[in-house]
């Protein structure tokens, strides 16, 4: 299996409640290397920009108001597998159906507010790097 690489957030409701560390380890500890790494607090319009294939659709407002209400932290994080695993780690969408002792059931409140973002596919986790990272900025594997 190849090295992969996915764009991980760590949402305004987990960076409020202190909760970075901890994920931030708990990714290293599953095989996780941070590549690329800053912590920002995106305007409206760069949540809108982030989320853009969702607009229009019911949460869409919702979603984008809450990820620029506070800072988030970003990631580019490269692993073997990287998307699928981080996905398992991260547990689902909505943590009231999400495996325990993952990270949306240790750290995340509800659907709306669930704690990290990862990519779906490789071609989101291009753009999405793409999207908040300089080529410069993803240092290359050591
Ligand atoms: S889909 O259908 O698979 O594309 O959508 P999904 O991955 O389930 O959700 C896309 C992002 O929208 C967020 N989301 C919501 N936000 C607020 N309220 C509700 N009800 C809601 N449902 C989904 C979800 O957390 C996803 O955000 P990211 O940052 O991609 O994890």
């Amino acid at each position: 299996m190849a090295l992969e690489r996915t764009l991980s957030i760590v949402k305004p409701d987990a960076v409020e409640k202190n909760h970075t560390g901890a994920i931030i380890a708990r990714l290293e500890q599953e095989g996780f290397i941070v590549r690329a790494m800053k912590r920002v607090h995106l305007t409206r319009a760069e949540a809108e920009g982030f989320y853009a294939e969702h607009r229009g659709r019911g949460f869409f407002d919702e979603l984008c108001s809450f990820m620029s209400r506070s800072p988030i932290v970003i990631m580019a994080l490269e692993r073997e597998d990287a998307i699928a695993k981080y996905r398992e780690v991260i547990g689902a969408t909505n943590p009231a159906n999400a495996a325990e002792g993952t990270i949306r059931k240790l750290y995340a409140a509800s659907v709306g507010e669930n704690a990290v973002h990862g990519s779906d596919k490789p071609e989101s986790a291009a753009r999405e790097i793409a999207y908040f990272f300089a080529g410069y900025e993803v240092s290359p594997r050591a």
